[in-house]
Formats: C-alpha cells, sequence, structure tokens
C-alpha cells in the first residue's frame, strides 16, 4: 500500500483526469451538435463546447495557481460516456428520439463533470487552495447550468414530441396489423416488424 500518497498528490490526478476530459469532450460536443435536429439543442450544444474551451484554459489556470505543470492523463469514465454516446448516434433512430437521447448522453457528461469539480472544489478548499476553489467553482457552476439547460429542453418539448412519435408509430402499426390479420396466415408470417416497415421504432419493438 503506497503511504507516501497525500490529498494534493490525489487533487493533482483528479485535476489532470480533468484535464483529459474537458480536452476529450472538445472534441465530442461538435459531433452531438451536428446529430442534434433541434436548433435549440443544437445551440446548447454548441455554447456548452465554447464554455468546454474555456474550462480547459481555466484548468491550466489552476495547474499555475499550485506550481504545477499543466498535464492530462487519459480519463477513462468521460471517454465511456463518449464511446456510449457515439454508438447512440449510429443508432437509427427517429429525429425526435435522437434529441432526446443526446439529451440523455449529454446529461451523463455533465453529471461526471459535476461529480469531478465538485470533489476538486471541495479538496482546494479543504487544502487552503482558495484561487484554485475559485477557478474550479466558475466550471462547476457552467456544468450544472449546461445540465440545468438540457433538462429544460428534454421537458420543454423534445421528450414529448419523441413519445407522441411512438404512439403514433404504435397506432399505426396496430392498423396495419389489424389489416393482416384479415389477410391470410402465411402471408403474415413471410412478413415481419423490419421488412414490412422503414419506421426505427418498429425494428426495435
Ligand atoms: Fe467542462
Ligand atoms: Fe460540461
Amino acid at each position: 500500500m503506497a503511504e507516501n500518497g497525500t490529498l494534493h498528490d490525489a487533487f493533482i490526478d483528479e485535476l489532470r483526469d480533468a484535464y483529459d476530459a474537458e480536452k476529450q469532450l472538445v472534441k465530442a460536443l461538435p459531433k452531438l451538435a451536428k446529430s442534434a435536429s433541434s436548433d435549440d439543442l443544437r445551440e446548447a450544444f454548441e455554447s456548452h463546447l465554447e464554455e468546454t474551451r474555456e474550462h480547459v484554459t481555466l484548468l491550466e489556470q489552476v495547474f499555475g495557481t499550485i506550481g504545477e505543470k499543466v498535464r492530462g492523463k487519459h480519463c477513462e469514465g468521460i471517454a465511456g460516456i463518449i464511446e456510449e454516446g457515439s454508438k447512440t448516434m449510429k443508432e437509427d433512430f427517429d429525429d425526435m428520439t435522437l434529441d432526446a437521447c443526446l439529451i440523455a448522453s449529454g446529461q451523463r457528461a455533465e453529471h461526471y463533470e459535476m461529480a469531478a469539480y465538485g470533489t476538486l472544489v471541495a479538496w482546494a478548499q479543504a487544502m487552503g487552495h482558495t484561487e484554485a476553489a475559485d477557478l474550479l467553482q466558475q466550471t462547476l457552476d457552467e456544468e450544472k447550468a449546461a445540465d440545468k439547460k438540457l433538462t429544460t429542453l428534454a421537458e420543454g418539448g423534445i421528450n414529448q414530441s419523441a413519445a407522441d412519435q411512438a404512439h403514433s408509430d404504435e397506432d399505426e402499426e396496430e392498423e396495419e396489423e389489424d389489416e393482416q390479420t384479415s389477410s391470410t396466415a402465411s402471408r403474415r408470417s413471410a412478413s415481419n416488424g423490419a421488412s414490412k416497415s422503414s419506421s426505427p421504432s418498429a425494428k426495435r419493438r
């Protein structure tokens, strides 16, 4: 068991992790923005991209306040969240469902960042790194605001539009099934959900 590592060492380690996470997000956010159908959602991702670039700069300043060299360390956590998000973007979802999923992916990233910055602020305060704590708090506030903005967009129409789309597809499928029930059983068995409709929700059922 390592006995020489202090909270200060753990703090630097977390800073490096956060620095790498922010850099990964600078690359990932344009992809989320590009995949969004809603203008408001695209703008939310684009404006958080600008903030994320600023978070990179703020972290560089934090390293400076404690006399540490700026360095990143691969952040597995955010890499996993980004990887899940990119898999979602490859799914054949309808536009509003994809937007709802983009919000879900974005919020996973924001919550991860909120946990990381919450810890960093608390540790910086505990160790008396006041300047670092203030800089980290600025970023934490922006992560919280970004998360809230995504909730507002989801609850302000995107989730409901996606849900309406899901139910209208369901109704259409039920009608199709009713029509087919009156047709011959052999013809019905030759068909399936995926081949009779290009609707992505039909494939998932
Ligand atoms: Fe950030
Ligand atoms: Fe963020």
